[in-house]
């Protein structure tokens, strides 16, 4: 059984399982400037993304994803990748990038990996709107959220 179960996680990189066993920034942002949410038709994954927005650099960022170990660790790198940046670069950031940064995601998940960077963009893009910007160029599309 423990034979059994090395080989189903030997499918994710040591640093997957890091982010999936201790994700970092857990939980939500009470002020947050912008929080997205979006969710995936297909599995029913769903994640909910908190940053905090000051002097146009992201402050602070939290997550709460209802999902799987790949979304869990994405959710948790892409939290980790953004703190420090600017809005500018922060839409910079791939689900590709989130998953190197990852060493990998196995080509079954990377789906995953772009409910991550769909968070990202829609707690970008409620900034955004608080702030009286038009975020139509990067605001991920509903219906965009599938395998
Ligand atoms: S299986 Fe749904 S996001 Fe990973």
């Amino acid at each position: 059984m423990a034979e059994q179960k090395d080989k189903i996680f030997s499918a994710y990189s040591e640093k997957v399982m890091d982010h999936f066993t201790h994700p970092r920034n857990c939980g939500e942002i009470p002020d947050a400037s912008g929080i997205g949410n979006v969710g995936n038709a297909v599995c029913g994954d769903i994640m909910r993304m908190y940053i905090k927005v000051e002097n146009n650099i992201i402050v602070d960022a939290k997550f709460k994803t209802f999902g799987c170990a790949a979304a869990l660790a994405t959710s948790s790198m892409v939290t980790e990748m953004i703190k420090g940046k600017t809005v500018d670069e922060a839409l910079k950031i791939s689900n590709k990038a989130v998953a190197e940064a990852l060493g990998g995601l196995p080509p079954i998940k990377m789906h995953c990996s772009v409910l991550a960077e769909h968070a990202l963009r829609a707690a970008l893009a409620d900034y955004y709107k608080k702030i009286g910007k038009d975020p139509s160029t990067f605001e991920p599309k509903k219906e965009s959220h599938e395998h």
